[in-house]
């Protein structure tokens, strides 16, 4: 009887094993990343906020490009979420400046930088990257 149940979780393993690895399912990243959840995909210009684990981060869609950045100003560290956005250019709420959601830089200087991450796009699925700055700038 035992060795009936073995069996079974042989079978069962194996049919796991063909579904479970199409193979676009799990990207080839070197570093931590974060699988967005498909309902906070922000729509075209739209944002919306993540925490993973005891990041923050903000989502934007901007004309179909996705940024990813800290929610954190480094001016005085308030939330960059309600920020008002033009174009790439995000404003802090609290004492206005202003950072290119792309590079993380204050705009017209590198003195301040919000941490910004990676978006990759997979298989119609948005992946964080979680411990890389972003190369969009
Ligand atoms: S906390 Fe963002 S500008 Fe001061």
């Amino acid at each position: 009887m035992n060795q009936d149940t073995h069996e079974n979780h042989e079978q069962t393993d194996l049919t796991r094993t063909q579904f479970e690895k199409p193979h676009f399912e799990a990207p080839d990243f070197d570093v931590p990343y974060f699988k967005v959840p498909l309902e906070k995909v922000p729509a075209i210009g739209e944002r919306t906020f993540l925490q993973v684990d005891d990041r923050f981060l903000v989502l934007f869609n901007i004309q179909g490009q996705f940024y990813a950045i800290d929610d954190r100003c480094p001016h005085q560290g308030a939330s960059l979420f309600g920020g008002k956005l033009d174009g790439c250019t995000i404003q802090c709420g609290a004492h206005g400046l202003r950072f290119d959601v792309a590079t993380g830089f204050l705009v017209n200087s590198k003195s301040m930088k919000i941490s910004t991450y990676a978006v990759h796009c997979v298989a119609q699925r948005l992946y964080i990257l979680l411990d890389q700055e972003s190369a969009h700038g």
